[in-house]
């Protein structure tokens, strides 16, 4: 079968079938252009809370299917492939929590979406990229001890000077990788480029960036520039949506080493064997350890839309 009529394929199950297929920006462009939704992690959990449709496939990695069924628990959602998970979700699990709680009495645990279930029952409050600056200034405690990546909680820090901020050891392996000499490089090849850069990328990278961003954030900032040029400092799928979306600008990829595999391993077959009943995983949990997880998600939608209605 080619692309296109298994694409075709694609999206006349799900409508025969009634499934929604979300997709996170770092899923290839054959992917994206099956969904119904493609944004970050912020929007897909938006997303994942308010359609209708009583199945979900969800093509990204483990940490947002559980996201999904967690707030859709009535819902069917689907991982098209199981084997995609993320490295760094797996950093820390509850009882490390707890145990980190117990050593820093008086901070209010902050814990990046890209966790898993278990752990978020331990967070005070969840973040995305794009909502922790937003969510750790309005948030009712002066100590964050902001888990588990240090790059996105110096960047935020940063922001939200007025708080006292405690990081552990931890990242995305994909972003934290990336060096000052590989900027340094991509501005002396693309000189008149602007570098937009997600803030999991080590402090010393994003102290270059002329935009800081989570996915949906870069690219809405590159279609909206009246610049013609950008290094893109994110995964590299991003990149490649941008030539698509925007075809008169040209954008560059920051490192080769931009590539998440776990999200390269969903492939288009996955997603329909899904829909034929082939394949895939129906994401299962226990019911009191998803309702738990969940107040630390609601409070990050709620905080997040009081927060942005100011
Ligand atoms: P955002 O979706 O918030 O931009 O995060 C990027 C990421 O690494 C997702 O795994
Ligand atoms: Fe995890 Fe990084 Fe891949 Fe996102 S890009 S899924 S944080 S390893």
């Amino acid at each position: 079968m080619k692309v296109k009529e298994l694409q075709n394929e694609i999206n006349r199950l799900k409508e025969e079938k009634g499934f929604c297929i979300l997709a996170h920006a770092y899923q290839g462009q054959e992917i994206c252009e099956i969904a119904d939704y493609v944004g970050d992690s912020y929007g897909l959990s938006v997303e994942a809370a308010a359609d209708e449709r009583k199945n979900i496939i969800m093509c990204g990695v483990r940490f947002m299917a559980e996201t999904c069924k967690i707030l859709s628990p009535d819902k069917k959602v689907f991982m098209p492939n199981p084997l995609a998970g993320c490295p760094m979700a797996d950093q820390y699990d509850a009882a490390a929590v707890r145990r980190l709680r117990e050593e820093n009495p008086g901070y209010a645990v902050v814990a990046y979406i890209n966790t898993s279930t278990e752990l978020k029952t331990e967070a005070d409050v969840c973040v995305t990229s794009s909502s922790a600056v937003k969510i750790c200034k309005g948030i009712d405690a002066d100590k964050i001890l902001f888990i588990p990546d240090p790059n996105l909680g110096a960047y935020v820090s940063a922001s939200v000077p007025e708080k006292e901020f405690k990081f552990v050891p931890g990242g995305c392996p994909r972003h934290a990788e990336i060096t000052e000499e590989e900027v340094l490089k991509a501005r002396e090849l693309h000189p008149n480029a602007l570098l937009l850069v997600h803030p999991e990328c080590r402090p010393e990278v994003v102290k270059h960036a002329d935009y800081i961003g989570s996915t949906t954030g870069i690219m809405k900032f590159a279609k909206e520039s009246e610049e013609k040029e950008f290094i893109i400092g994110t995964e590299n799928s991003i990149v490649e949506h941008l030539q698509y979306d925007a075809p008169d600008k040209s954008f560059y990829p920051l490192s080769v080493n931009l590539t998440c595999m776990d999200m390269k391993v969903t492939t288009l077959m996955d997603v329909y064997n899904v829909l034929v009943g082939k394949g895939g995983e129906e994401i299962e949990l226990p019911e009191e350890t998803a309702k738990k997880a969940r107040k630390s998600i609601d409070r990050m939608l709620e905080d997040f839309t009081n927060t942005s209605q100011k």
